[in-house]
């Protein structure tokens, strides 16, 4: 039996950090209340130069450098992002001219912020059923470029990063189970309604959503999942030694971690210091755990991704 393990993690953050207070300075908001609602204190910002390739970039390179992985033995790059550099080609492909390699299929997977749970079971499929060997996973995103600025109730959430892992095959599992939902007919809770065409913009460029509908819909399919993607492991929810949600909120992870009987002490938590990177925050918050020696060889983590489509899903992984 062949399964699919991450062998390596890595993350990378603009380093130009926003907080709180300098939002306030110029919309009419507090620290007080960004951090009640949301938990979130500061987020980092990508400049002009940096685009979702290039966090991508340094994010492959620490987790290829974790896993003793050189570029050219990775035969599958898949980039979850919702903020890709261009219409067309992928950031998969962009990256992987980055890297220095060709000829691996790259290419990316579009599920907002539930993205990067998407890819990492899209990746395990590929490896399980013996076609590649070895796939670059990665999460990045600018939601910074698709935020109205001027929108004190969505542009205070969301922050940049990208996060990476090395999915190798190996005789025993590594990746133990995936579950994947998506309920289109909720599209109105949180999306970007635009295109280009014709040169121009149709519709918003900038993100909208229906903050207490969102909050109701993930707390709800958060539990859901994680109990699908437990018993679809055959394992219970005390089996699992740490919770990574996607950093939403801190309402969002606190209200999850209690629905499903789970100890705060296994709840991974960066919402804090990263805010909302959409499909980077699981991977984002799975590196700096990893590297801060919190999860650790053995430990069971479920990875949980919710958000715009409407779309989510979880996956179970022995590290
Ligand atoms: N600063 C000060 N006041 C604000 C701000 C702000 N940044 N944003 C909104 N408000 C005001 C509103 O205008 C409203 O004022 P009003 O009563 O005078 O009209 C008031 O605060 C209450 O607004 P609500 O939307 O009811 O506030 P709520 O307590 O629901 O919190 C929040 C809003 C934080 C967005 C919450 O609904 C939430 O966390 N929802 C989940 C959204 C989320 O996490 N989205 C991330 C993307 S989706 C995803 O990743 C799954």
């Amino acid at each position: 039996m062949t399964y699919s393990r991450i062998v390596g993690t890595g993350s990378f953050l603009p380093p130009h950090v926003v907080t709180n207070d300098e939002l306030a300075a110029r919309l009419d908001t507090s620290d007080e209340w960004i951090r009640s609602r949301t938990g979130i204190a500061r987020r980092h910002i990508a400049d002009k130069s940096q685009a979702s390739s290039d966090l991508a970039l340094e994010a492959s390179r620490r987790a290829l450098q974790a896993a003793g992985v050189d570029a050219g033995q990775i035969d599958l790059i898949l980039v979850a992002t919702s903020t890709p550099d261009y219409v067309f080609p992928s950031t998969a492909c962009l990256l992987q001219a980055k890297l220095g390699v060709k000829g691996c299929a790259a290419f990316d997977v579009q599920a907002v912020c539930s993205g990067f749970v998407y890819a990492l079971a899209t990746a395990d499929s590929f490896l399980r059923n013996g076609i590649y060997k070895n796939a670059l996973v990665v999460g990045a995103e600018v939601f910074s470029r698709i935020l109205d600025w001027n929108d004190r109730g969505t542009c205070v959430l969301f922050g940049d990063g990208a996060g990476a892992v090395v999915l190798a095959t190996g005789s025993k599992p590594g990746i133990h189970a995936s579950v994947l939902h998506a309920d289109g007919s909720q599209v109105d809770l949180l999306s970007v309604p635009g295109n280009l065409s014709n040169g121009c913009i149709v519709g918003s460029p900038f993100l909208q959503m229906n903050g207490p509908g969102v909050f109701k819909f993930a707390v709800k399919v958060l539990e859901e999942v994680a109990r699908e993607t437990a018993a679809a492991a055959g394992m219970t929810l005390q089996d699992v030694d740490w919770l990574i949600p996607h950093q939403a909120n801190v309402r969002i992870l606190d209200a999850t971690a209690r629905r499903l009987g789970l100890p705060p002490g296994k709840l991974v938590v960066t919402v804090d210091h990263h805010a909302n990177t959409s499909a980077a925050s699981v991977p984002l918050a799975l590196d700096e755990f990893v590297r801060a020696g919190k999860i650790r060889a053995g430990h069971r983590v479920m990875m949980q991704g919710v958000g715009g489509g409407f779309t989510w899903g979880a996956t179970l992984a022995t590290m």
